[in-house]
């Protein structure tokens, strides 16, 4: 069963959400070759606490190991949960995706970016603009009476379309009182299966989308998933509400 918010609960997703989208804008504008994936940990780290969130990634639990950061950071061929670290400096050329999910008043708010580090090459350009539209069009269809699997397979068709291939392993997901709720939002699967999408979910559409190959591999630190084949990777995701009037996203920057 996929958690339907109250008016209540929506308050809260949205000011969760406009945390961590402001977070992720603030960051996205320090990227600059040079800069380690640590200062941008640290700048992630205390914009979320002077904004009166907490980040839901620090501590967090998988098995025995608990996440050591308050942002993912992952360049180039990581594709999510990278660790940050000072040993890590941007380069021209790289691309940084930054994840940011933040805990405020009981509610979980969820997004994520990649951003170039200066010119890039074009075959990576094109992967950030197709991904992008394959969030977007994914989005497109979190609407009242479509089911999960629209979601999925508008975002698979578009991908693919185009040449890349949408990561097999991980997935999107309902959040709110938790960072995972149900259900799973995979980033490739057929229309017209899944769950129906009624008014009043809080889904997190993340497409992880490959220059190369689907595959992935977790490194030895137990929490970075990088490319099997080495190619670069990239993440896009927003917070969105299902209403009766169409899909209203949440993690939108604003004034706070
Ligand atoms: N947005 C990521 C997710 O939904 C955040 C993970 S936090 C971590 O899985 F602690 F697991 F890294
Ligand atoms: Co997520």
């Amino acid at each position: 069963m996929i958690p339907i918010k109250d008016k209540v609960g929506i308050a809260k997703m949205r000011e969760a959400c406009a945390i961590a989208a402001t977070v992720l804008d603030q960051l996205k504008h320090l990227v600059r070759p040079g800069v380690t994936t640590q200062d941008l940990e640290e700048a992630g780290r205390d914009l979320i606490t002077r904004l009166g969130a907490r980040s839901a990634c620090f501590g967090y639990q998988n098995g025995s190991r608990r996440y050591p950061a308050h942002t993912c950071i992952s360049v180039n061929e990581e594709v999510v949960h990278g660790i940050p670290s000072f040993r890590k400096v941007l380069r021209e050329g790289d691309v940084v995706s930054l994840d940011i999910v933040v805990w405020h008043d009981g509610y979980v708010g969820d997004n994520a970016f990649t951003v170039p580090v200066g010119p890039i090459s074009p075959g990576v350009e094109k992967l950030l603009r197709v991904s992008r539209e394959a969030l977007d069009l994914g989005i497109k269809q979190a609407q009242i009476g479509n089911r999960i699997g629209d979601i999925s397979h508008a975002i698979q068709t578009h991908c693919e379309s185009n040449g890349f291939s949408v990561v097999r392993d991980m997935v999107g997901h309902g959040v709110g009182l938790a960072m995972h709720e149900p259900p799973e939002i995979a980033n490739f699967g057929r229309r017209g299966t899944g769950e129906k999408i009624k008014a009043g979910m809080t889904l997190a559409i993340e497409p992880m989308v490959n220059l190369g190959g689907f595959k992935t591999k977790t490194l030895s630190d137990g929490w970075t998933h990088v490319t099997a084949d080495g190619l670069p990777s990239v993440h896009f995701e927003h917070t969105v509400l299902t209403t009766d009037r169409g899909p209203d996203i949440l993690t939108i920057p604003r004034p706070l």
